[in-house]
């Protein structure tokens, strides 16, 4: 009997940005399992999108409930939150074989879990797995702005909005921050930001400029982006003057 195989591929910003080798390695897959939180969920429908461009079925698998009620306790809860999608991932798994695909937004690389995920599924069963990049939000962020991360020399800091500001304050002078809510700018007038909001997709905006200058802007950009498809997702690159 053939070892059951899972390939996880990063799918970029949606359909348009699937390379050309994750579009061949999809279609050696028999099926793709895709995480369901809601009927309704755009990711969700991106990758049937995707999925059904290269002709391969989508299994949606209910995304087990998040316990959000002792926030004191977070990092249990994303933990049995982690097994529970295991769980239910090796249900499935186990009972259909053959090739299985994960479709990633973006990069596997970039605060995504699949790759934790199937590394414990692989803990529990006989299992081959490979991993094939996709374009991230930085890298479509940097595009779209025709622009390198970093100065010569100086290094990029990768981190999250909630973190930002202790990142700063340790010390980084050139900051690509991700998983938004609203960016909190404040004491940051003089630094420099390059923001996009739904990149890749028709809803997409860009901002750039100086912090103070531009802050208004950037809330009315992502406000426009969201009342367009219901969702922003944003990404943007600050910089120490
Ligand atoms: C859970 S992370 C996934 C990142 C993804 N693995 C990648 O390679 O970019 C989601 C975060 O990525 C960024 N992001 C994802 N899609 C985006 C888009 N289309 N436009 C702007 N930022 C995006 C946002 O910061 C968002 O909060």
């Amino acid at each position: 009997m053939t070892a059951t195989k899972v390939r996880i591929l990063g799918i970029g910003m949606g359909p348009s940005q699937v390379t050309a080798e994750v579009a061949e390695a999809l279609r050696t897959c028999d099926y793709v399992i895709a995480a369901a939180k809601s009927d309704d969920d755009p990711l969700l429908s991106v990758r049937r999108a995707v999925a059904e461009d290269h002709g391969v079925p989508v299994l949606a698998v209910p995304d087990p409930e998040r316990d959000r009620s002792d926030s004191g306790d977070y990092v249990t809860a994303v933990r049995d939150w982690h097994e529970a999608r295991v769980d239910a991932y090796e249900k499935v798994l186990r009972a259909r074989g053959g090739t299985a695909a994960f479709l990633v937004w973006g990069d596997p690389s970039l605060y995504d879990s699949t790759i934790r995920v199937v590394e414990q599924l692989a803990d529990r069963m006989p299992l081959e797995y490979d991993v094939l990049p996709g374009i991230s939000a930085p890298q479509l962020l940097a595009a779209r702005h025709r622009m390198v991360l970093h100065p010569v020399g100086v290094p990029v800091h990768i981190t999250t909005a909630r973190r930002l500001h202790d990142d700063i304050a340790a010390g980084q002078r050139n900051v690509c921050v991700m998983l938004g809510g609203s960016p909190d700018l404040s004491g940051l007038g003089d630094w420099s930001i390059w923001w996009g909001a739904n990149l890749g997709d028709a809803s997409e905006e860009l901002v750039a400029g100086r912090v103070a200058d531009v802050a208004e802007e950037i809330d009315r950009a992502k406000s426009r982006a969201k009342q367009k498809v219901g969702w922003a997702m944003d990404v943007y690159l600050l910089r120490a003057p």
